[in-house]
């Protein structure tokens, strides 16, 4: 990690965030092996939960006999859609306001859909008595391609939809048409550019799964599970199973990552619901990594019509997009209502232009639904990679420097907070002193001179640069919600009679040091030391209500939350110790950690006095109740728009296309950095993920919709032996709106680096002539850019 010129403000004792680098105080368990996630839970008497999958992509279920399976000694029940139907409970709400089977009754839909469920007495005899299922299916033509889902024959995958004839999901835009037009129709230069952004997986490290307990005697539902969002989803249970919400505990126990995996609710976990219920036992049901991979949510899969307008001199005026979009059998994306494309409007980037505009088509195809978050705030990767892939293609075609492309064309400080075309507001930004630091850090000038001299030698190095505005911390109520939900976020803080404290949230950490950092954001404001500051999340009777976690909304959301809570508790403070030291409260000076009469440095009393006072004996100011404690719901009134430059540096094997990363500088700007360790944590797990969606990352599809990619084996994750030693430098542009000005930063990486990686692989390849290929950029699909034989994917 490369420590760069910018004042490193967190490790800076002057600083408010002072306690910086604290090591995390997850990690003592996390590193021994310690955590307890989802499959460590064991109950007295718990079943075990199989799921029979659909070998076909789109068949029509004739028959299922179940009576084999029924038969098995260890078997307690068999479930199909059928039985499911006769107590509505066959279909559940998506996300996105769509339906999705929980078992599939008329036909399935993709390979993989779930068809039947099996509880049995263990994992081996739940697996075995899948075995004994014997299900008559009709096989249908399936649609694999988006290309040809609205071709007038192609089959109609949602007939269950009333009134359904084609494939079409829906049509979004954004933007002004004409406007786009006018500019695109006076520039001196079009660049047209087509491209795919594969359907990926998010691939977390643990797999979904729940335990569900149902008591038969007090109604109640204990459920622990892989969510990101424990509160959403029990409000869903709630509404779906006709539960009170109060007989209904959703418990995320420490979870191997979610990176928007674990955002939607699976058929998997309505199942087990259902089996416990059934049984009067616990049920437990953990995916296998192929079921993660062919049924759970994937992301991206849009096929981008990119069109840049510019002068000659290179003044960037507009860019237009048309997108067919991807989005399976079921419109499970996770998004704001009124967002269905996510937050893509962003694809105008950090560019000051003078008109935009984007039209979708979001179509059903027979693949799993999905369509998350994948470690992006809503379709914001998508839009990263189409304007920063088009800014190269427009350097390609003036023959200018990709970078200093870019720097000419930034929205400048001052324009800051700055309208876009499509309708956000920018809260803050100062791009130059990133980009600029960006290239120093890699050395970018001699970069460029080994390039020229490599080249003149057939050898193939590029430089790639890419430059991103995220938009993060959905989000305002008056726009954002999910399913109706408004996107705020609770937050409570206690502090004990003892002075230690405990803050109780609303998101729930995936593996992102949340135990650490929100104790630092309430350490900072009340003054009691992060390791005295207890926090509680992922459980919905032990935290207030919230919309959990992903798009890197736990900062910007919660994390204002947790400091504004902590304000409201220090104001409460202030009041008590103004009757202890017997002055008024205009009379208090706050000292981080203590109030001190104004004038009187000896008068002062810690918040540890203050706490037990709050709690104790003796008299408190008139009409004040003790007790030291607060909650708050944050409303936030904007997102944060964190953003970055990066840069990489590649080498090509020209005799075989295989892409070696050599170098890679990510520079971020999150505002206030509040652990400069978890931000660098965060970057390189984002930078990693980059490398291997640019690189080696896809889920693919045969004409039959069969999934090719449904194991690590066939679905390549990078390794350490992939990546390059990370170099990471900071610039620090505070949010205006955000209580201790921080933005988010657990997705940046992921957004910043695939066009960074694509654009220096065609840097390294410019010497063939091309412009443009498609991600994974593996060694098949390079050596065949450099032959001119790669087709569009
Ligand atoms: O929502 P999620 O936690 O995935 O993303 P985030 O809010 O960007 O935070 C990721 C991690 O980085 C958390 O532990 C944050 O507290 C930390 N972070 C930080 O230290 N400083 C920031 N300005 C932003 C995030």
């Amino acid at each position: 990690v490369t420590e760069n010129a910018a004042p490193d403000l967190v490790n800076n004792d002057e600083h408010p965030l002072g306690h910086g680098r604290m090591l995390r105080k997850e990690d003592p368990r996390f590193i021994r092996g310690l955590g307890k996630y989802c499959d460590d839970v064991q109950l007295r008497g718990m079943l075990h939960l199989a799921i029979l999958r659909s070998p076909m992509a789109h068949a029509r279920i004739v028959n299922i006999d179940t009576s084999a399976a029924e038969a098995h000694p260890k078997v307690k029940a068999v479930v199909t859609g059928a039985a499911l139907a006769d107590k509505g409970l066959a279909w559940m709400p998506t996300l996105s306001n769509d339906v999705q089977a929980v078992l599939a009754t008329d036909k399935v839909r993709f390979q993989g859909q779930e068809v039947a469920f099996v509880v049995a007495e263990d994992r081996y005899a739940a697996r075995d008595a899948l075995e004994l299922i014997d299900v008559d299916y009709e096989p249908l033509e399936a649609v694999a391609d988006v290309r040809t889902a609205l071709a007038p024959d192609a089959p109609v995958i949602r007939d269950d939809l009333e009134g359904k004839e084609n494939n079409h999901c829906f049509d979004w835009e954004t933007g002004d048409a004409a406007a786009t037009q006018a500019v695109f129709d006076r520039a001196d230069v079009v660049v047209k550019q087509e491209m795919v952004y594969p359907r990926v997986h998010p691939a977390p490290m643990e797999t979904c799964g729940c335990v569900a307990d149902f008591d038969r005697v007090d109604g109640g539902l204990t459920l622990w599970s892989t969510s990101q969002a424990p509160h959403a989803h029990r409000t869903l249970y709630a509404l779906v199973a006709g539960l009170p919400e109060h007989k209904i505990r959703v418990i995320s126990p420490d979870i191997g990552g979610g990176f928007g995996n674990k955002v939607p609710i699976y058929p998997g976990y309505v199942c087990s619901i259902v089996g416990s219920m059934l049984t009067g036992k616990p049920v437990k049901w953990m995916e296998d990594r192929s079921e993660n991979l062919i049924s759970t949510g994937f992301a991206r899969d849009y096929v981008m019509q990119g069109e840049i307008a510019a002068t000659k001199d290179g003044k960037i005026l507009a860019i237009r997009t048309d997108v067919l979009a991807d989005h399976g059998a079921f419109n499970g994306t996770a998004a704001p209502v009124k967002y269905p494309a996510g937050f893509f409007g962003v694809f105008t980037g950090s560019y000051d232009l003078e008109a935009a505009y984007c039209h979708m088509t979001a179509v059903y195809t027979n693949k799993a639904p999905g369509g998350v978050a994948y470690a992006c705030s809503f379709r914001i990767t998508e839009a990263v990679y189409l304007v920063e892939r088009l800014v190269d293609c427009l350097a390609y075609e003036l023959d200018v420097d990709p970078a200093d492309l870019r720097l000419n064309n930034f929205i400048k400080p001052e324009q800051f907070p700055y309208a876009t075309k499509t309708g956000w507001v920018y809260d803050s930004g100062n791009y130059e002193p990133a980009m600029r630091q960006s290239m120093e850090l890699v050395g970018y000038a001699d970069l460029r001179r080994e390039q020229a001299d490599k080249r003149t030698r057939g050898e193939l190095m590029g430089i790639g640069c890419s430059f991103f505005t995220e938009a993060v911390g959905a989000g305002p109520r008056k726009d954002m919600d999910i399913l109706g939900l408004g996107m705020a976020d609770g937050c409570e803080l206690r502090v004990h009679p003892t002075g230690k404290a405990v803050v109780r949230l609303s998101v729930q950490s995936q593996g992102q040091g949340h135990e650490t950092t929100f104790a630092q954001i309430v350490a900072e404001e009340i003054g009691i030391p992060p390791g005295d500051i207890e926090v509680v999340h992922g459980d919905t009777d032990n935290t207030p209500f919230g919309l959990g976690t992903y798009g890197s909304r736990s900062t910007p959301v919660s994390g204002a939350a947790a400091a504004l809570v902590a304000r409201k508790v220090r104001d409460k403070a202030k009041i008590i110790a103004s009757g202890m030291l017997e002055v008024s409260v205009a009379d208090l000076d706050w000292d981080k950690g203590s109030f001190r009469v104004k004038g009187d440095p000896t008068s002062s009393v810690t918040i540890q006095d203050i706490a037990m006072r709050a709690h104790g004996a003796g008299d408190l100011p008139e009409g004040l109740e003790g007790g030291l404690e607060a909650q708050i719901c944050y409303n936030p009134s904007n997102l944060t728009y964190p953003f970055g430059a990066y840069i990489c540096v590649v080498d090509i094997d020209p005799g075989t296309g295989a892409v070696k990363v050599r170098r890679f500088v990510a520079v971020d700007d999150c505002g206030t950095r509040i652990n400069p360790m978890i931000i660098e944590g965060q970057v390189h797990g984002g930078l990693t993920d980059g490398v291997g969606m640019a690189l080696m990352e896809m889920i693919s599809f045969d004409p039959d919709g069969n999934c090719l990619s449904s194991s690590f084996m066939d679905y390549l994750i990078p390794t350490a032996l992939e990546v390059p030693h990370w170099e990471t430098g900071f610039t620090v542009t505070p949010s205006p709106h955000h209580p201790i000005g921080a933005k988010g930063v657990g997705e940046s990486a992921t957004v910043g680096s695939p066009p960074a990686v694509v654009n220096a692989v065609i840097d390294a390849l410019r010497p063939y002539g091309v412009r443009h290929a498609d991600m994974p950029l593996t060694p098949s699909r390079v050596w065949e850019a450099m032959q001119g034989t790669l087709k569009p994917s």
